[in-house]
């Protein structure tokens, strides 16, 4: 559920018309939505009662300081994946002992970032890793709480790219070997174990995997108990999907995941820590765009907006598929018809949708892309000398640019032009 919907003929967030920010701070512009983030991020707390836990937010979902705050109020740790998501995780507010840190290529200045100014735990990755954050650890006269990330080869059954379990990823260590990497580590005087992390991938429709890699855990956690490590917490990752299609798609309920979590790890007395973003931002948000043109093609028509692939790359990247509406909203039994929607970059990939049934939407309208609050605003680029996409929260009635576009004065002073070109 979110809440975006048409009230007396167009499309708001929450209570505020979706023309009213349009023209107040131009397009192509993203619009999160307070109350639905509030929502879905306690709709996880309360898959989760009873157990003790931590919902480690995934901040690269969508990591405006404004969105981070709001969840770090809520009581959200942080999942941060660089020294960048770290210093914004506290910027936020968000202490340090609330913070985990993932990612395959963490570097030592990372390490001694977090290490310095407070980390919950490190997913170690890689025994190079590993021995590389004991060194830094020791040089700073600390001890490093980690988990180890285990490969479970379960087959998340999801986009290739954004896969991560199986045993070709390049993620975590294979589970086969955990027991000598564990014993490895237990000797380092840099660290202190403290868990065991998994995380499958993203956008998982189906609960069969996470069921799957959980018993994994479950089983690995006993042998290294008995191995005699202080296995503490379960970091369980992400990746829940969500409706991208509401016409055709129901991905499992947060408390139907919380279910599969207590059957399978509940008996542990573990401290469960889970890193959900797109579930959390995705529905949160939406892309809001202007039709520049309508144009007749060869056999189709173009509906030609001013969002392009570099303010939303997932159609691009990922073939994904967004539901994409008219602000004002259309008459029942309005007719449809099939049109390509497609931005104003300068290559064929820049195409959100084909074939697109669509009510018609003409030149100077505006359309809605939902679900864009997740891997939206985070991944866009500048790409064509486009100023990246500003970014607004909404909360009631009010609203606030929690991230301004920036001018093409501020755009262009970043480029230096040496000298010796002349
Ligand atoms: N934890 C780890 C270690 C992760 O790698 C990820 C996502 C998450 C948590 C959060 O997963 P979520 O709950 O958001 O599914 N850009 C892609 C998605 C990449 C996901 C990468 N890792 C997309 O737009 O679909």
């Amino acid at each position: 559920m979110d809440h975006f919907l048409y009230r007396d003929g167009v499309l708001r967030a929450e209570d505020v018309p979706l023309p009213e920010i349009a023209s107040a701070v131009g397009t192509p512009v993203y619009v999160y939505s307070a109350a639905t983030l509030t929502r879905h991020f306690r709709v996880f707390e309360e898959a989760l009662a009873g157990l003790d836990h931590l919902i480690c937010y995934a901040m690269k979902a969508n990591s405006n300081l404004a969105v981070l705050r709001l969840l770090g109020r809520l009581g959200a740790g942080m999942d941060v994946v660089s020294g960048g998501e770290y210093l914004r995780a506290r910027a936020a507010g968000v202490p340090g002992e609330r913070i985990v840190f993932s990612g395959v290529g963490k570097t030592r200045d990372e390490m001694r970032l977090a290490l310095g100014q407070g980390i919950r735990q490190f997913n170690v990755e890689s025994e190079p890793e590993l021995f590389a954050l004991d060194a830094v650890a020791r040089e700073m006269g600390l001890r490093a709480p980690i988990a180890i990330r285990v490969n479970p080869d379960v087959d998340a059954k999801t986009h290739a790219k954004i896969a991560t379990g199986k045993s070709e990823n390049k993620f975590g260590i294979p589970i086969a070997r955990a027991r000598a990497v564990y014993a490895e580590a237990a000797a380092l005087a840099g660290i202190a174990v403290v868990g065991i992390d998994v995380h499958i991938g993203s956008q998982l429709v189906d609960l069969a995997p996470y069921e799957a890699a959980f018993a994994k855990v479950a089983a690995l956690t006993a042998e290294l108990r008995a191995d005699g490590h202080d296995i503490r917490r379960l970091d369980l990752g992400g990746g829940l999907g969500i409706p991208y299609r509401r016409d055709n798609q129901a991905p499992p309920l947060p408390f139907d995941y919380g279910a599969v979590i207590r059957r399978t790890l509940g008996h542990l007395g573990c401290e469960i820590e889970i890193e959900p973003g797109r579930l959390i931002a995705g529905n949160a948000g939406v892309l809001l765009s202007r039709v520049i043109w309508r144009k007749r093609g060869e056999g189709r028509d173009f509906l030609i907006l001013d969002a392009a692939m570099n303010d939303l790359v997932r159609p691009a990247m990922y073939d994904a598929w967004h539901d994409i509406v008219p602000v004002s909203e259309p008459e029942a039994g309005a007719e449809l018809a099939p049109i390509d929607i497609v931005g104003p970059v300068c290559e064929t990939g820049d195409t959100f949708a084909t074939a697109r049934p669509m009510p018609f939407v003409g030149e100077g309208d505006l359309v809605a892309f939902r679900s864009a609050g997740a891997y939206g605003a985070v991944m866009a680029s500048e790409y064509n000398t486009r100023a990246l996409v500003p970014e607004v929260l909404v909360s009631g009635d009010h609203y606030a640019v929690v991230r301004a576009r920036p001018s093409f004065d501020e755009i262009l002073s970043r480029d230096t032009i040496p000298d010796w070109i002349g």
